[in-house]
């Protein structure tokens, strides 16, 4: 969480930065801010909220700027970044923690501190070191002093130079002929180049007279050499729908036919090296978090079906429960790739010993770069904060993995069901919306392979609708939560053809009075005919719709719901 973005170069930092933000604002929405640099020294905007491009700071051609999710310190302005020294010559802006923030603070003499943040200490640790030292001395210093994690960006107006430098929390560079930008990730500067390197931890980077040099913590330098990347942006302003969340549901047709056709073409090599990978080791086990974790239960339902052992784990109770060794698989799956709890179980499962491997959706994110093997999902840039096409891909992609194992999957219509489903019930979703809107809480209940959606809907409607809802398997209702069934209870039952067993299970709410909405072949939401598999595809579009009317029909911010973020670069 947290987004940063720096520029050094020939056009408008201000406004370089200011489309870098707009387009990392999935990474934090708290507040933002910008330090450019002018004759006369340093020139810093900060606001709370939503960005504003009328706020930004005076022409100049050098700048950093930063979106925040608040962490350490209250959401306000002065808590948000960049942070500055006391002598106004240097601004900081950082993603992520400093755990050692206030060991840090009590070594350094007489600094004014203005904001409750960890990240503030950064700036004057820079300034008291470079009292005697060089700014790349005091940064190797602070590499060598600070803990937790980080990615910041350092701007010198004295020298009118920038730095970059990092452990654990991603940072991009990207390079054009006219500059160089860095990045929390590479939507940052997309919009300007597709070349760019990644920094790896504790190494940092010195922007100067057009050009830049990578240095590890000794000072040596690195040579990496760029790369460009292929990412067809979206329109961060979606003209035709009200919100990117409509538009990503009604773009997940198109978004599976991609995923296909690539594991036919350029990712076949990497989804059967994948498959070898699961069938060559021992133990598979599977880590994931919030929406990523439930498409990760599908797979393991797929590969279970495929006589394939695998397991999924929550990613951040990963090194409490799992027990990797030099025979394990670990298989990531996530969707920015940058999620620090994912990072964290890779990192310890590596120290085990065991075999990374991964399913991401953004290009060359951390996950990507940490992996054996890795399998895109092919989503494209997904905006909104929830994510919607991209879990229908990831369960897309494990069933191509469970088919490529050999199990017989009927899904080849699948595109144009989910299609029609999405026709038919846009409307019936809409009006069921103004009737769920006052509800407190709300039920899902599913078997089988329709349990991990009844999980994924009952989250979408915790994240944008703000209602307490609960996905759970329909037998465990008896065991506890049937209690709280009463008259006028919403439960939501996913019911795929000729399933007897969730039948009773809809039958036990329904005797104790609860508001009974099915999902089914015929039911208050109809599915065309379909298999299993292709039913939790259907389930799960009707689920997002009537998440999406219902937060719409409150008058939420449906792309940006409270407190979230896309990508948690926290733990
Ligand atoms: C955050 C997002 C969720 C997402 C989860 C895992 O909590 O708000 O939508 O499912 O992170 O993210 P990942 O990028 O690893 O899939």
């Amino acid at each position: 969480m947290c987004g940063i973005i720096g520029y050094k170069g020939t056009e408008n930092a201000p406004e370089v930065i200011f489309n870098g933000l707009k387009r990392l604002e999935y990474r934090g929405y708290d507040s933002w801010g910008m330090a450019t640099a002018n004759g006369s020294g340093l020139d810093i905007v900060k606001q709370e909220g939503e960005l504003e491009p009328s706020k930004t700071t005076e022409e100049s051609n050098i700048g950093i700027g930063h979106n925040r999710w608040a962490t350490h310190g209250k959401v306000s302005k002065t808590n948000a970044h960049p942070h500055v020294s006391c002598d106004n010559r240097f601004a900081v802006v950082h993603n992520g923690i400093i755990e050692n923030w206030k060991e840090l603070k009590e070594e350094l003499n007489g600094h004014e501190y203005v904001s409750g943040t960890d990240s503030e200490v950064i700036v004057h640790f820079i300034e008291e070191k470079t009292g005697t030292e060089t700014v790349e001395e005091a940064i190797r210093d602070f590499l060598n002093s600070a803990k937790g994690s980080f990615a910041v960006g350092l701007l010198d107006s004295k020298e009118k130079n920038l730095f970059a430098f990092k452990r654990g929390s991603p940072l991009a560079l990207g390079v054009d002929g006219e500059g160089i930008f860095f990045g929390s990730d590479i939507y940052a500067f997309s919009g300007y180049t597709n070349e760019s390197l990644f920094l790896e931890d504790n190494e940092y980077v010195v922007i100067e007279n057009g050009g830049f040099v990578l240095k590890d913590v000794s000072g040596k330098r690195i040579q990496r050499k760029t790369r460009k990347f292929e990412w067809k942006e979206e329109e961060i302003d979606q003209k035709e729908f009200d919100h990117h969340m409509i538009k990503e549901i009604k773009s997940i047709p198109r978004t599976i036919q991609k995923l296909r056709t690539s594991l036919h073409s350029e990712q076949r090599e990497s989804l059967k090296e994948l498959k070898n990978l699961i069938q060559e080791h021992e133990k598979v086990i599977f880590t994931a978090s919030g929406t990523s974790y439930h498409a990760s239960l599908l797979g393991v339902f797929l590969l279970q079906k495929a006589g394939v052992e695998a397991q999924t784990l929550i990613a951040s109770e990963f090194e409490n429960y799992e027990r990797a060794d030099e025979n394990t698989l670990v298989v990531a799956v996530s969707q920015s790739g940058e999620t620090k709890d994912v990072l964290d179980a890779i990192e310890h499962s590596k120290g085990k010993g065991a075999t990374i491997a991964s399913i991401v959706n953004v290009p060359h994110s951390s996950i990507e770069r940490k992996s054996t093997v890795s399998v895109r999902v092919k989503a494209g840039q997904e905006i909104c904060v929830a994510a919607t096409k991209t879990f229908a891909n990831q369960v897309a992609l494990f069933l191509e993995l469970a088919r490529e194992t050999g199990i017989d999957l009927k899904t080849s219509e699948l595109a144009e069901k989910i299609s029609e489903t999405i026709e038919k019930n846009e409307g019936k979703a809409k009006k069921l919306a103004k009737e769920l809107k006052d509800k407190k809480d709300i039920y899902i209940i599913g078997r089988g392979p329709a349990y991990p959606v009844a999980r994924e809907i009952a989250l979408k409607l915790k994240e944008i609708a703000y209602i307490h809802a609960e996905g759970m398997m329909g037998g465990e209702l008896k065991h506890g939560t049937l209690a709280l069934i009463e008259e006028g209870t919403p439960v939501i039952s996913l019911i795929p053809e000729n399933s007897s067993e969730i039948e009773s299970n809809v039958k036990e709410v329904e005797a104790r009075g609860a508001n009974s909405i099915r999902i089914a072949s015929s039911g208050d939401f109809e599915v065309p005919e379909c298999t299993p598999e292709e039913f939790t595809f259907l389930a799960t579009v009707i689920g997002f719709l009537l998440t999406y009317y219902t937060a719409k029909e409150k008058g939420l911010p449906v792309d940006k719901p409270r407190n979230l973020a896309k990508s948690v670069t926290v733990r």
